[in-house]
């Protein structure tokens, strides 16, 4: 990773682009992932310095419509201003293979999904997303951002579908190599709201997409979910910070710059946002 000695601020408005590499207001030549047109995965225009350190993985956690994007898009622009190299990414999806395999598990029109296979695709998309994607930009020294991660699994099979914490831990050891987060930043918010939210934000989409299958669980499935997270967040307390995402996006965004600002070893923010 590269020298870090700024202070990391927090950013008032969105100032990067998803579908764009444009974090610092140009282009720069698309890594493998954009070039094949992923919305959602950008790297910033910092490059990695000449290093001999691997970078961090961080992962954003929570319901549906917790407001992760926003938050992500937020932080990676903070650390762009910093030149801290940052890759973007998201499960499921963040390549070829996995954004295919999103269509599939998001459609509603897929009803006949079985958890199961609705499990075993969560794994094939993050097995591709290790190995192609997250692996590579860590190696380089990034800081990756994903938007979800095995928590997720944990929480939404495991508990939200009743197939237990066993089996994805199993599976996450087998065909992820127990790839663990170096930080996840657990955004916590009211089920009614979140879904409400997630179910209007989609209902809103430009694109033709339906991505819609889980918003239309009930309320008991998304009860199990935040149960099941906030199992594995006191489990692995070492890692996971719950972060009240009730407030404004600018509170919750100050939030979070504080916690990974002390994650990354970074002097402590200032600036107010
Ligand atoms: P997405 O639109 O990316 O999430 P959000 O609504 O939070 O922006 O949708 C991803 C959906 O997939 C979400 O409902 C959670 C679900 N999911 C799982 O059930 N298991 C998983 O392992 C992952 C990664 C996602």
């Amino acid at each position: 990773m590269q020298d870090n000695r700024h202070e990391l601020c927090v950013v008032d408005s969105d100032s990067i682009r998803s579908e764009t590499l444009n974090l610092r207001g140009h282009r720069e030549k698309p890594p493998a992932a954009a070039k094949r047109n992923h919305p959602i995965v950008y790297h910033s225009a910092v490059s990695p310095a000449r290093h001999t350190h691997r970078g961090k993985f961080i992962t954003f956690e929570g319901l549906d419509g917790s407001g992760k994007s926003t938050q992500i898009r937020k932080l990676a622009a903070a650390l762009s201003h910093l030149k801290v190299p940052v890759l973007v990414t998201r499960e499921p999806g963040g390549t070829t293979t996995g954004e295919k395999i999103r269509k599939l598990l998001l459609d509603s029109a897929n009803v006949e999904l079985s958890p199961m296979a609705e499990l075993a695709l969560m794994f094939a998309s993050r097995a591709q997303h290790i190995r192609e994607v997250i692996e590579p930009a860590l190696s380089e020294g990034r800081i990756v951002l994903c938007d979800r991660f095995t928590d997720s699994t944990e929480a939404y099979q495991g508990g939200g579908r009743k197939l237990g914490g066993a089996a994805v831990l199993e599976l996450h050891h087998i065909l992820c190599g127990d790839l663990q987060p170096d930080l996840t930043i657990l955004m916590d918010s009211d089920i009614a709201a979140s879904v409400e939210r997630a179910r209007r934000r989609n209902c809103s989409r430009k694109s033709s997409a339906d991505e819609n299958r889980f918003e239309q669980e009930n309320r008991a499935f998304f009860s199990r979910v935040r149960h099941g997270y906030h199992v594995l967040a006191t489990r692995d307390a070492h890692r996971v910070v719950v972060v009240d995402a009730r407030g404004t996006p600018a509170q919750t965004h100050r939030k979070i710059v504080e916690i990974v600002g002390r994650k990354l070893n970074l002097p402590r923010a200032t600036a107010a946002g």
